[in-house]
């Protein structure tokens, strides 16, 4: 039976060669149209970010990374071109922060702030209410931008609901909470964490053309040529903007790759893809997802392909092959377990099959990539996580039969997901018309799946008929910090400003 279900498993999840290109193909087409006019389904945001970095920027920057997962506060100094000094401290952020009031969550980032520069006095006592500590401010979530130092919240993604944020100026929320507390920071530029990774990588490796992130959430950032861009247009004051200060000399022999083009950074916001449901093979896992999260109807690329989904994923198929009979019906069984006597002394598993968001993406990794003899890591995974339904004391135990059935599920699900995640990048490379470059990548997805990327250039090289490994995922581990600080860095030259 389980190879049945199976069978019918990888017929869902299997996303064939010419389906890629077919959805690479509706990718570029919004892509385009998010180009042309505001409030399309992919946004292609204007960042505002308007040249590559040299690699020779200097100074000292504060930054701060609003991520999916976690706050951090970074101290970064340029100074030796292409090795950033980099002070950091990580705070995870609590489900509470993500959905509860905007008051709270502004309070904490600034709070982080305050305590940072307490801890790091040595380092951070310079700078003064006259001279203040410049900062940049990695806000992972889809921002319109009028200016570089200011950014309106389109709608929260990846699961957060903080009230009374969408439709206002974050930078202006963060502004007022670091004047409530009085630190001697100016906020110079807000920047997502695609771009961030896109400039931080590009101040290293000049064969950087795209930044993405593959982690809680799906996206990507590239250099677009101004006159590409339509929608521009429409901000009459365009040209008088804060922006960084572009590079280009008009010599192609010195500029980076665009030829004297005036260029612009979009953080395309492609998690939207597809949001009127006309291409992407959907499943009723899929659907359930997004009919159970706060914001149903919105990024349902992301909601098939990024790290906060893939677990969820796995579970709604378990929690159906339960439901039907086909699973935890031997050995996982309450009386099963008890008769052999395991349940004394065992650690008592926090979650139930049936809680949401149960199993994460790094349990997912951990089943399929499960090498130990008789899959004894996932059946201690699984025994440790997960308990029966209403039975909170009694771990789910699978069989070595299910086990195995369940590496290959994790799979499947793995698989599309990193080959969905390709077809997003290759129509950024179909657009460029590049079919050879790095992709610098950051996220919990790309950083620690350990199949990611090869699946990953396998698919993009498949969807371009190029040669494995032309298009190739390079690693911006920890980039946004660093392209955050070069860009506030950038903003400041183009202000004429220094510090
Ligand atoms: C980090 C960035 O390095 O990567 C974050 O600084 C970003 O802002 C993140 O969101 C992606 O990681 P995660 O937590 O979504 O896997
Ligand atoms: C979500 C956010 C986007 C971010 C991405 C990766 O898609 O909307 O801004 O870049 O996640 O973190």
């Amino acid at each position: 039976e389980l190879r049945k279900e199976f069978a019918r498993l990888e017929e869902l999840f299997t996303v064939n060669t010419e389906m890629l290109k077919k959805i690479t193909r509706r990718f570029g087409e919004e892509l385009e149209q998010g180009l042309r006019e505001d409030r399309q389904n992919i946004p292609m945001n204007l960042t505002w970010v308007t040249s590559l970095p040299t690699g020779h920027e200097k100074g000292t920057f504060l930054t701060l990374d609003l991520g999916g997962t976690n706050l951090r506060v970074c101290l970064i100094t340029l100074d030796t071109p292409g090795q950033p000094d980099v002070v950091q401290q990580k705070y995870k952020l609590s489900e509470h922060l993500k959905t509860g009031s905007a008051d709270e969550l502004f309070d904490f980032m600034a709070d982080s702030l305050q305590v940072f520069l307490e801890q790091h006095p040595h380092q951070t006592k310079q700078w003064d209410k006259e001279s203040p500590l410049p900062l940049g401010f990695t806000f992972s979530y889809p921002a319109t931008q009028e200016r570089i130092d200011h950014g309106v919240l389109q709608t929260w993604t990846k699961g957060w609901d903080v009230k009374d944020v969408e439709g206002h100026d974050v930078a202006e929320m963060l502004r007022k909470a670091i004047q409530k507390r009085d630190l001697p920071i100016k906020l110079f530029a807000l920047v997502n964490d695609t771009t961030g990774a896109l400039i931080a990588s590009a101040y290293n490796d000049p064969e950087t053309i795209i930044g993405a992130i593959f982690g809680t959430g799906c996206n990507a950032a590239y250099m677009e040529k101004q006159k590409n861009i339509p929608k521009m247009a429409r901000y009459p004051s365009a040209a008088g903007n804060s922006k960084t200060k572009s590079n280009t000399t008009g010599n192609p022999e010195t500029d980076r790759g665009d030829n004297g083009a005036e260029l612009m950074a979009i953080n395309c916001e492609y998690g939207a893809f597809d949001n009127s449901h006309s291409v992407l093979p959907r499943t009723r896992y899929d659907e359930l997802i997004d009919e159970e999260s706060p914001r149903p109807g919105e990024q349902t690329f992301e909601k098939m392909s990024a790290g906060l989904y893939l677990g969820e994923i796995f579970r709604l198929v378990l929690v159906e092959l339960r439901d039907r009979g086909v699973i935890f019906q031997k050995n996982g069984s309450p009386a099963g377990r008890a008769s052999r006597g395991e349940v004394n002394g065992s650690k008592v598993p926090t979650q139930g099959l049936d809680d949401a968001y149960a199993l994460d993406t790094e349990f997912l990794s951990l089943v399929e990539n499960d090498e130990s003899p008789n899959l004894i890591e996932s059946c201690n995974v699984f025994e440790a996580h997960l308990h029966h339904a209403d039975l909170p004391t009694i771990p789910i135990s699978p069989s070595r039969e299910e086990l195995l059935f369940f590496r290959r599920i994790a799979q499947l699900i793995a698989i599309r997901g990193a080959r969905l995640c390709a077809c997003g990048v290759s129509a950024i490379c179909q657009r460029l018309g590049v079919d050879k470059g790095h992709v610098a990548a950051d996220g919990s997805v790309a950083i620690k799946h350990p199949h990611f990327k090869t699946r990953w250039e396998k698919a993009v090289a498949e969807i371009l008929d190029i040669e494995y490994g032309r298009i190739a995922l390079t690693s911006a581990e920890d980039g946004s910090g660093i392209g955050a600080a070069v860009i506030a860095a950038l903003t400041l030259k183009s202000d004429g400003s220094n510090n």
